[in-house]
This record gives structure tokens, sequence and C-alpha cells, in this order.
């Protein structure tokens, strides 16, 4: 059988778990899967384009359990009430392929990647950063804003969004969290002044210039989280040519992350080396480090298993008949034809 989370399940996690220490534990999932990168079978996503979004499927597996993520990206569809980003996975047994989790995504992906930003920043942001600028405050922003506070000792977070109810929404939502302080700036010029971490979070479709490299101060660590796609990003040239730039999967950023813009050659860095401490993180007080995020599918195979981790402690989630239970294995038409007699039984006796 099959564990089915809902958007409720993840909520009732999070209420019983609280989303400080849920992100905390994502964090330790993510390192503990990026720190045994080479036990993965790894491809970059299958993305399929149209003029207005990207839907893509992003597969995983190590020699236990495989994973699959399906997510949009549709900068437009706020406009017509829908989110820019929506998602479901799978958690399946390598040995049989009996898929054995299905879970919502679109909330527990603004965690992981929230919980992805984190785990960068621990390595790459100044030791007592505590002012982070928060570029784009749509669906993602809050997840950003609380795993930087919660996780990384961020005390100042400054504000800007071509929107002002999406800045509006954000300031509601933090206005509550002690110990976090919360500015709304003009443009993106005012919020990144004097910022030790500055995170771009914004939905457009288009090759933007959020920030470019006039706007960048020594030390700054920069968390780009929404070029992800090819002919979608946020960042100028000139920025990842003042940094040190560090990526998920180098392969699959090439194609999606602000990277997208750089000769084949430009010198890029995988986490997952800093992480197993193959390669240095910060190098000094003053370098200018980038995490280029597009969201790689291991962080959906770490997050899967802690959902179905947590889920199981708690009681979560519901049992559902994805694959027919069958009495013979090889007699998929005598249980079909059983189940059918047995439904219009029951349809003719109500
Ligand atoms: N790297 C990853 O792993 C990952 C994961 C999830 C989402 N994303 C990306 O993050 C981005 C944000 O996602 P979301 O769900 O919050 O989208 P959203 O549509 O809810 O919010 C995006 C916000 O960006 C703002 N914006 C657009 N252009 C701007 C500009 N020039 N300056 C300032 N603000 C601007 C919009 O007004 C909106 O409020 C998307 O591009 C999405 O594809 C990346």
């Amino acid at each position: 059988m099959t564990t089915l989370l809902t958007t409720l399940d993840v909520s009732r996690l999070v209420a019983r778990l609280g989303l400080p220490q849920l992100l905390a534990q994502m964090v330790e999932y993510l390192e503990a899967d990026f720190r045994r990168w080479n036990d993965f079978e790894k491809c970059a996503r299958l993305a399929s384009h149209s003029e207005v979004g990207v839907i893509e499927l992003m597969p995983v597996c190590d020699a236990r359990e495989y994973s699959f993520k399906y997510v949009n990206g549709h900068p437009k569809n706020t406009r017509e009430g829908l989110p820019t980003v929506m998602a479901f996975g799978v958690l399946a047994d390598v040995d049989t392929g009996r898929p054995t989790l299905l879970s919502e995504l679109t909330l527990t992906t603004a965690m992981r990647t929230a919980a992805t930003s984190v785990m960068a920043a621990k390595h790459l942001a100044r030791t007592g950063s505590k002012v982070m600028a928060l570029i784009g405050n749509g669906a993602q922003s809050e997840f950003q804003a609380l795993a930087f506070h919660h996780l990384l000792g961020i005390e100042e977070v400054r504000l800007f969004d071509v929107d002002p109810a999406a800045t509006a929404k954000l300031v509601a939502h933090l206005k509550p969290v002690s110990g976090l302080r919360v500015v709304v700036c003009a443009d993106t010029r005012e919020a990144v002044r004097g910022a030790d971490i500055v995170t771009t979070v914004t939905a457009d479709k288009t090759n933007a210039v959020i920030l470019g490299g006039d706007m960048l101060e020594p030390g700054m660590h920069i968390n780009g989280v929404g070029g992800d796609c090819p002919g979608k990003t946020e960042l100028a040239a000139d920025v990842l040519q003042r940094a040190s730039v560090f990526v998920e999967f180098e392969p699959q950023t090439r194609i999606e992350g602000d990277l997208q813009q750089m000769p084949a050659d430009f010198g890029v860095t995988e986490l997952w080396r800093v992480l197993c401490g193959e390669a240095q993180g910060r190098r000094s007080e003053s370098e200018i480090t980038v995490f280029d995020s597009v969201g790689f599918a291991l962080e959906d195979y770490s997050a899967l298993r802690l959902l179905r981790d947590r889920a199981a402690e708690l009681g979560l989630g519901e049992t559902i008949g994805l694959i027919p239970g069958l009495a013979d294995p090889k007699d998929l038409y005598g249980h079909l034809m059983g189940e059918a007699a047995a439904a219009s039984d029951a349809r003719r006796a109500a």
C-alpha cells in the first residue's frame, strides 16, 4: 500500500512540530543526503517549456529509494488565482518499484528551498550575518525569511517587491516574529544597501536584472533563488563575474541558473563538495559569494524522506490503493473484474 500525504497532512505536521523545528530537520536531512552525493544516480530535470511557463519532472535515486517531483513554474499564474509553483512527488522502493509515498510538494517545496538556501549560507555567508535583503515577496518569501531568522540568526529583513500588496502580506506574516526587524524599502538598491545576505526570489519569465554588480558590497552572500529556467534570470552577469559561484548540480545549473549567461568554462563549485570538505566555502570576509539555486531533485528526495519519517511517527496520512493488491500477482484481469462486479453489486444494492 501507498501512504498519501495531502496539504492538510503537511499543515498538521507543521502544527505538531512547529515550522522552525521542521525546517531545522529538513536542513539535517538535506545535509545527510548531500554528503553522500556519489551514492545517487543524478540527471538534470526534464523540462517541457511553453511560452508562459514550464512543467518539470525531477527524478533521482540511490540503491534503496527512488523519488520524483512534478513541478511547474508559471509566473503569470498569480494573476489567475493560482500559485506560480505547484508540485507533488513520489517515493518508491528501488528493490520492487513499489511506490511507498505520494505527497503534496507545493508547501514542502517552499520549505525545502528555504532549507537548501540555509544549508548553502551556513558555508557561504559571513559568520554573524544579521541583515538580509529579500527581493520578491511572494509565496516563497516567508519561508526564506523565517529559515534565515531561526536557523542562521538573521535579525533584520529588508523587503522589496514591485507588488506592494505582496510586501504588505509578508510584513503582516513577519511582524509577530519576535527578534526579527522588518524594514520595507522603496527599491532593490535601498534594500540591498548594507545587507550581509541578499535573497532574490522573484518570478518573471525574462532575463531580468534584479541585482547588478554596482549594488554589490564586499563580503555579501547572494542567495539567488528565482533564476531557475532558460530565459529566466535575476543576476546580472557582472554579479557572477565578481563572485565565487556555488551550485547544486552543475549540468542542470548551466542550463537553468543565472549561470546560463556565462561561458561554458566559467568556474563554479558544487555545494556537496563544500559539505564533504573537498572544496572551500567562503575564503575571506570580503569575498562575494553566490548560491545560484535552481532546485535539484535530491532536495525533494530528502524532503520526501523527512515527511515519510515524521508522518509515520505522528500517525499522519492515509493508506491508499494506488497499486492493486492482487491475490495472484499474475491475475490483473481477475482482480479488475472482481472489483468491477463488487462495485456493480454495491450500486444495485444502494
Ligand atoms: N531555486 C529553487 O529551488 C526554487 C524553488 C521554488 C521557487 N523558485 C522560484 O522562485 C521564484 C518565486 O517563487 P514564488 O512561488 O514566490 O512566486 P510568486 O509569484 O508567488 O512571487 C514572486 C514575486 O516576485 C515579484 N517580482 C517580480 N518581478 C520583480 C522585480 N523585478 N522586482 C521585485 N519583485 C519582483 C512579484 O511581484 C511576486 O510578488 C519563482 O521564479 C520560482 O520559479 C525557485
